[in-house]
């Protein structure tokens, strides 16, 4: 088992990534002074419950914890004002006080839902992470929690850091093939915004991350858990530098919301931004060509996409856009790169720059 420390204003915490971890979990809780007198909720979602909620329970409660298990629907729409109302009920009838621990078993939809029900009720009360997607590895880290209203994503949210992080990365031999792909998106994403070599050794690892090498992906994770907790140590709260972390996602973002989320996975559609955000790199600051060639090329040996193939408008693409938060007074911010492992905010950014990208973006096969 490795440990990596966050730190940040509010708090400093563990994240402890390894293999076959999730049997130390009542271990993990007593060492972190958790007593039994403490109640514990555990929220997870329906696909993850049935292959892996029997066992955690047992074990805690053979300990002597009193655990009441939440069970939600798999999938993005539990991330919602009904299905917190869902977690308050049950929470007020197992008797959670202000003592009591959630513990969040699951993807970034479970943190995130499980982590602002423990931000909001009784005004705060602490929670677990135990992350189960390789994209986890990211929204597990740095205390952003939140639901979505049926208006847009993320709308209501805290910030509010876990006790902990517990990574058990023998939890990803049973993830859907499509969902460790985009995991492998942010995991790229981290190496491009921070870190060369870290790039130079997906390359390398390419076929065993694919295959799930266990200590390979334990290898990446707690790689890319580093450059999240490098980032988000020195902004908590996303005043500057924790903006980095959007880098592909201002694109991205409109592709997830121009289908509804129904079309690309998170990852995918960051995949393609990426690609965009390193084009517009070459536009605005002179980067080398060759960086959107390397980008490219190592997001397709993860097999994730690198271009648009639907007939979508540039124009509604850019009413998104506009319309992201990161958009100040209507001008274009993006996350841009002059070279592998190092990225910069950039302003300003004319409409017609990001046009020619989208129209390049929609250039397949180049
Ligand atoms: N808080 C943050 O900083 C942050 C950062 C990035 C993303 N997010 C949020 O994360 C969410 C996406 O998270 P996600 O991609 O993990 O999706 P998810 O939580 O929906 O999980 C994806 C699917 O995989 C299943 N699954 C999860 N773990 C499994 C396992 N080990 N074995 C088998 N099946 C498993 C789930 O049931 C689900 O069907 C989005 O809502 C996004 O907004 C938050
Ligand atoms: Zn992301």
């Amino acid at each position: 088992m490795r440990e990596l420390q966050v730190q940040t204003k509010t708090r400093t915490y563990s994240v402890y990534v390894g293999v076959e971890l999730l049997s130390k979990l009542p271990s993990l809780l007593s060492q972190h002074s958790i007593e039994t007198t403490q109640k514990l909720f555990l929220v997870t979602d329906s696909h993850i419950s049935a292959l892996y909620a029997k066992p955690l329970l047992e074990s805690l409660r053979s300990t002597g914890y009193d655990v009441t298990l939440s069970v939600i629907p798999a999938g993005e729409s539990s991330k919602s004002l009904e299905t917190l109302d869902q977690l308050y009920e049950e929470g007020i009838k197992a008797g959670l006080d202000r003592s009591s621990v959630v513990i969040a078993l699951g993807g970034g939809v479970v943190g995130d839902l499980a982590g602002f029900f423990a931000a909001s009720f009784m005004r705060g009360i602490p929670f677990i992470q135990l992350p189960t997607t390789l994209l986890a590895h990211d929204s597990s880290i740095g205390g952003k929690v939140g639901i979505n209203h049926r208006l847009g994503k993320n709308y209501m949210g805290a910030f509010h850091q876990p006790l902990f992080v517990l990574f058990d990365v023998s939890l990803l031999s049973s993830l859907p093939v499509r969902e460790l792909t985009s995991g492998f998106a942010e995991v790229v994403k981290h190496a491009l915004i921070w870190d060369k070599s870290f790039v130079s050794w997906l390359v390398e690892n390419n076929q065993a991350l694919k295959a799930r090498n266990l200590s390979i992906l334990e290898e990446a994770i707690y790689r890319g858990c580093k450059v999240k907790i490098s980032v988000v140590s020195e902004d908590e709260t996303e005043k500057g530098k924790r903006a980095i972390l959007n880098y592909g996602h201002t694109i991205g973002h409109a592709l997830e919301s121009i289908s509804n989320y129904s079309h690309y996975t998170h990852g995918e559609a960051i995949s393609i931004g990426m690609v965009g955000a390193a084009m517009l790199s070459v536009e605005m600051l002179d980067a080398p060509a060759q960086l959107i060639q390397d980008t490219e090329s190592l997001l397709q040996s993860f097999s994730l996409p690198t271009r648009i193939e639907e007939p979508w408008s540039d124009e509604a693409l850019l009413q998104i856009m506009k319309r992201d938060k990161k958009a100040k007074q209507g001008n274009y911010t993006f996350v841009l790169s002059r070279r592998l492992g190092n990225v910069e905010i950039v302003n300003e950014i004319p409409e017609t720059k990001i046009k020619k990208v989208l129209k390049k973006l929609k250039e397949v096969g180049t």
